[in-house]
């Protein structure tokens, strides 16, 4: 099958995060930790397959949309990216003449009203397809920066996730310890969880991440301490028409059979608005070597922190590699950290 190199627009909520999303989907669905570039909202991957590309876009929480590259080049004066986009070898614009395009350019430090129509004039010329800028079939996608401009021919998802819908505001059970829905989301796609496969949250409380899992296609379970969280959890997960395996447990002492689950993300209490039964540090250190009976070898945990738990220094090294550490700033007084563990 054709592979290609598709650039991926990254959400300003957090560029790292968003960045790592996108990298470990594609990490879980071809088996292997891409080679990248990345600037800035950019980030581009190479001999990549377009159903890879859709599946991040349909999946990820933090990546905007994707294309495949047509044109990336370096200028100083506008012209040449008119110049560029009239040299465009035929092949690599849509094909079929009886479709209807638009081209779409979002501008980082630099705006120009007019490069859209500009670039429209160019391919309506070249390809003889009809301008429709409400529905159109195929969107040109640039990206202009003061002295780059990316092209390319956007990958339509089939579906792409409403969490706006799932915000904490409309939850029948909500939650001051629940995840906005776009953390939860990232987390599970960290965590390198896809369908079909058994994923773990050993303090799901009101449920977020298990939603996002569930949504996914895995087969979610959940674990907390609190009778009261477990139901909350399940009136939020039959909202949403989703479900999930929950136990009233402790993650210190996970009553699960040894390397049995695919992927874990979880977001231990931090003693703010949550139950905490024991020292943060310990609750960390021993829900992380809980995990590793639990996981499947070479699998993942995502977890969060608050960063002045150090959490990296609980680790151990023999049991686990760290591969990703995120700082995300919640408020003054709190920053999380995100870790991406692979079970050795
Ligand atoms: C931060 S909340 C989880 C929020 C959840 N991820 C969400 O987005 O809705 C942490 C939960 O851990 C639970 N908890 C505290 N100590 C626990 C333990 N030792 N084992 C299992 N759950 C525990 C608390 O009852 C609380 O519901």
């Amino acid at each position: 099958m054709k592979t290609g190199k598709y650039l991926f627009f990254l959400s300003c909520l957090n560029i790292p995060l968003a960045r790592e999303e996108a990298l470990a989907i594609i990490e879980s669905e071809t088996g292997e930790y891409p080679a990248f570039e990345s600037m800035e909202r950019i980030l581009i991957v190479e001999n990549l397959l377009e159903k890879t590309a859709r599946e991040v876009v349909e999946r990820s929480a933090l990546t905007k949309w994707a294309g495949r590259l047509i044109l990336s080049i370096d200028y100083e004066h506008r012209d040449e990216i008119c110049k560029a986009v009239k040299a465009i070898d035929e092949t690599l614009l849509a094909q079929d003449p009886g479709k209807t395009f638009c081209v779409r350019v979002k501008g980082i430090g630099v705006k120009d009203a007019h490069i859209e129509g500009d670039i429209g004039y160019i391919i309506k010329s070249k390809t003889g397809q009809r301008v429709n800028l409400e529905n159109p079939d195929i969107v040109y996608a640039g990206v202009l920066m003061p002295s780059r401009f990316f092209l390319t021919l956007q990958v339509k998802p089939y579906t792409k996730p409403d969490i706006g819908a799932r915000a904490l505001k409309y939850r029948v059970f909500p939650h001051p310890s629940s995840l906005d829905p776009r953390l939860a989301r990232a987390m599970v796609n960290l965590s390198r969880a896809r369908k079909g496969c058994k994923f773990l949250d050993c303090f799901c409380g009101a449920g977020g991440v298990l939603l996002e899992a569930y949504l996914i296609g895995c087969i979610a379970y959940g674990i907390d301490i609190k009778l009261k969280m477990l139901i909350g959890c399940a009136m939020n997960l039959f909202q949403y028409s989703s479900y999930a395996f929950t136990i009233l447990g402790d993650a210190r002492n996970l009553m699960i059979r040894e390397k049995s689950i695919d992927a874990i993300a979880t977001d231990p209490p931090y003693g703010r608005s949550t139950f905490l039964p024991s020292d943060l540090k310990n609750l960390l250190s021993e829900t992380i070597s809980q995990s590793y009976d639990v996981l499947k070898d070479k699998r993942f945990i995502c977890f969060g922190a608050p960063i002045d738990a150090k959490a990296e220094d609980l680790v151990s090294k023999r049991e686990f590699e760290i591969l990703t550490r995120i700082p995300f700033r919640v408020h003054k007084s709190l920053t999380r950290v995100f870790y991406v563990l692979r079970k050795r």
